[in-house]
């Protein structure tokens, strides 16, 4: 049932919502924070009646469409949910669309998925990067495509694990970089999406670089990348016993550069070893980084 409610906002002008929803609004002293870019507005509460919740509204006779958050969540979690929404709102009617993988770009597929369910957009597709991309779009509803149906890729979401001032990455946390790297690569806009812990002024400082490897060649790879200086381990399965095995059914290698000074050398050098299918290295591929930040407590979207 509809109905108005009316809410202080402090650093705002008093608004007037009507609510299109039956679902009960939480109370205006809940309020803590809003991100507001209309006409999406998120709306954080420090306790809604729903974690998460998505309606449409009217004010002034213009139409918004409202996320309500919920500001218990960690902050990790809001930043990246902020991030991946911001990157689902760049796309437009007619895209086709990479989908990264990892819980980042996650909250992007959701989003598209919501604004092709709700007609804010139609006639996209995605290509996934992964396994679990692919399951994502499908439970989202967004219509999939192979590299073998499109002549191109519009825009490409994905998260990194590290991100330099240059805008070169390391991937491969969810050891799908390999098929991230073509599909991000062949995207004519590739949007980075990440929260601000992922930002590193070298690369190599916090995060092990993937490698995938044939199986069979896992021993003289390791042993080719300790001649480079680099510390070699097999990744292992968490509730698996074994080795991690990518959706390409290979394996994993993590490894310890003390530094990573020329990142374009390293990228192609690692893939010169025989054996090597892809590194986590993405130079000079990304377009567009997106933000999650949060500053005196108050959520927001930077984009470098
Ligand atoms: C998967 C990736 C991911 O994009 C990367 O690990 C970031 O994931 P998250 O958004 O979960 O932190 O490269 O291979």
């Amino acid at each position: 049932m509809a109905r108005s409610l009316f809410w202080k906002f402090p650093c705002k002008a008093r608004r007037r919502f009507v609510s299109c929803g039956s679902l009960p609004l939480p109370h205006p002293n809940n309020f803590v924070g809003v991100i507001d870019q209309l006409p999406r507005l998120t709306i954080i509460f420090a306790a809604p009646p729903y974690p998460e919740w998505h309606f449409h509204a009217k004010m002034c006779h213009v139409s918004l469409s409202i996320n309500v958050m919920s500001a218990a969540a960690d902050p990790v979690t809001l930043m990246k949910s902020m991030v991946g929404k911001a990157a689902a709102d760049r796309v437009v009617s007619g895209s086709i669309v990479g989908l990264g993988t990892g819980s980042t770009t996650a909250y992007a597929i959701e989003y598209i998925g919501k604004r092709l369910q709700n007609g804010e957009i139609k006639d996209v597709k995605g290509v996934p990067t992964s396994f679990q991309a692919e399951v994502l779009a499908k439970q989202y509803g967004i219509p999939l495509a192979t590299l073998d149906d499109v002549d191109r890729i519009d825009v490409a979401i994905d998260g990194a694990d590290e991100v330099d001032p240059n805008k070169n990455l390391i991937k491969g946390g969810g050891a799908a970089h390999t098929r991230e790297k073509v599909v991000d690569a062949l995207a004519a806009q590739f949007i980075v999406v990440v929260d601000s812990s992922k930002l590193v002024d070298k690369l190599g400082s916090t995060f092990l670089l993937p490698v995938e490897v044939l199986p069979m060649a896992k021993t003289p790879v390791m042993r080719a990348i300790e001649k480079l200086g680099g510390k070699p381990q097999l990744r292992m399965g968490v509730k698996k016993a074994g080795p991690v095995i990518t959706d390409q059914g290979n394996f994993v290698i993590d490894v310890k550069f003390d530094f990573i000074d020329n990142p374009a050398e390293l990228e192609k050098t690692l893939n010169n070893i025989p054996g090597v299918l892809e590194n986590g290295l993405f130079v000079g591929v990304t377009d567009v980084v997106l933000i999650g930040e949060i500053k005196d407590g108050q959520p927001f979207v930077r984009e470098m």
